[in-house]
């Protein structure tokens, strides 16, 4: 595997503001990783270090083996593809696609044939000779993303890109982006803060958290074994019920403190009396007709056809069914859960035990 972004120890400071702090990333040639985390992590500003629009404050950037220090953002040979899209509005498809060819000294001819080309590859083939204000949200991200390609960079830079369009075509963007990078070879590095498009779009994700890494690695695995409490709240949706406990005596169980009380069983053997929090996710918890573990008073039940989600009236748990039930607010249900899916947190530094 050839690394084609190489972060060592970035840091970044915005006056006293410290926003990135000591960032250390590989990329490899042709993966496609995702960059999430809350507002104001620093998702975009790593991203505008590697495209060279903010300078780092030390550590070093390499793209393709090169060092970046000093390098003006047209010299790196990477395409950003922002929200707003930014396409003239004054030019035609054609003229958008091809205006930094044409800036960059190719000649006409040969800057046509490269725009259908890419036309082609994009779905713009018969809206060249359109305006900006003639298409829809969805074929001007096209535009933005054939602008992208028809340079040929290195690496493929998105800040949020899908987040100015509807649920829908968000949907069918995020498949078209990803076949894209497939066809291309490319490799791209993708900002979101929605972990659904995280998860569903890239090899490998990256949790971000006040300007630094919490946690990378493959979707699943981060879903599986997420290091904090932070990235298994972040990662899943809807998000991991969080419940302080306390290990019992045997070591293997922990007794609830708040909802309304009950137990729930440990993966693995902690020191009694011991203050811990457990992570239930929403999907892993079942209703059970027997005596489960711990009881809920049902608060709220939600349907959306497919799924059902059943709340407690304290708001402290959530579980998703994907049958319909017959349970109703205010009715008393036990819960089980296996004990391969509790997750265990230290209350204090949030790590996971
Ligand atoms: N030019 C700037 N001057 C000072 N502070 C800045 C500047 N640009 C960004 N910041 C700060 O750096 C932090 C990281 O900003 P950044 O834009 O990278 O966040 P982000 O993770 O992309 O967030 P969002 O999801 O809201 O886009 C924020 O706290 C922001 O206020
Ligand atoms: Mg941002």
């Amino acid at each position: 595997m050839t690394v084609q972004i190489e972060l060592n120890n970035i840091d970044k400071h915005y006056g006293i503001f410290h926003a990135l702090k000591g960032v250390s990333l590989a990329i490899e040639k042709g993966s496609f990783v995702a960059l999430v985390g809350p507002s104001g992590c620093g998702k975009s500003t790593l991203l505008r270090s590697i495209a060279g629009l903010e300078s780092i404050t030390s550590g070093s950037l390499r793209i393709a083996g090169e060092t970046m220090t000093g390098v003006p953002p047209r010299k790196r040979d990477v395409a950003m593809v922002f929200q707003s899209y930014a396409l003239y509005p004054h030019m035609t498809v054609e003229e958008n696609l091809t205006y930094s060819l044409r800036l960059h000294g190719v000649r006409k001819p040969e800057a046509k044939a490269r725009a259908a080309e890419v036309a082609a590859t994009t779905g713009l083939s018969a809206l060249l000779h359109r305006y900006p204000r003639e298409l829809s949200g969805g074929q001007r991200q096209r535009v933005a993303m054939g602008r992208a390609i028809i340079r040929n960079p290195k690496a493929f830079l998105f800040d949020e890109p899908l987040s100015n369009l509807d649920a829908a075509l968000r949907v069918h963007m995020r498949k078209e982006i990803r076949a894209l990078h497939d066809r291309l070879g490319a490799t791209s590095v993708y900002v979101t803060h929605d972990q659904v498009e995280a998860m569903t779009m890239a090899d490998h994700v990256v949790v971000m958290r006040d300007g630094c890494i919490e946690q990378q690695g493959a979707p699943l695995e981060l879903y599986d074994r997420p290091v904090s409490r932070f990235v298994a709240g972040f990662i899943g949706s809807p998000a991991m019920n969080f419940i302080d406990a306390v290990v019992a005596e045997d070591g293997r169980t922990a007794v609830l403190q708040n909802t309304d009380g009950g137990t729930v069983p440990l993966p693995s053997r902690l020191e009694p009396g011991r203050s811990i929090v457990v992570g239930l996710r929403p999907e892993h918890l079942r209703v059970v007709e027997h005596q489960g573990t711990f009881q809920i008073t049902v608060g709220a039940i939600e349907s959306t056809g497919s799924t059902t989600f059943i709340s407690s009236a304290d708001d402290l748990i959530t579980l998703v069914q994907a049958d319909r039930t017959s349970i109703a607010a205010g009715d008393r249900v036990s819960l089980a859960i296996p004990e391969i899916h509790v997750h265990v947190f230290d209350p204090e530094t949030g790590l996971r035990l």
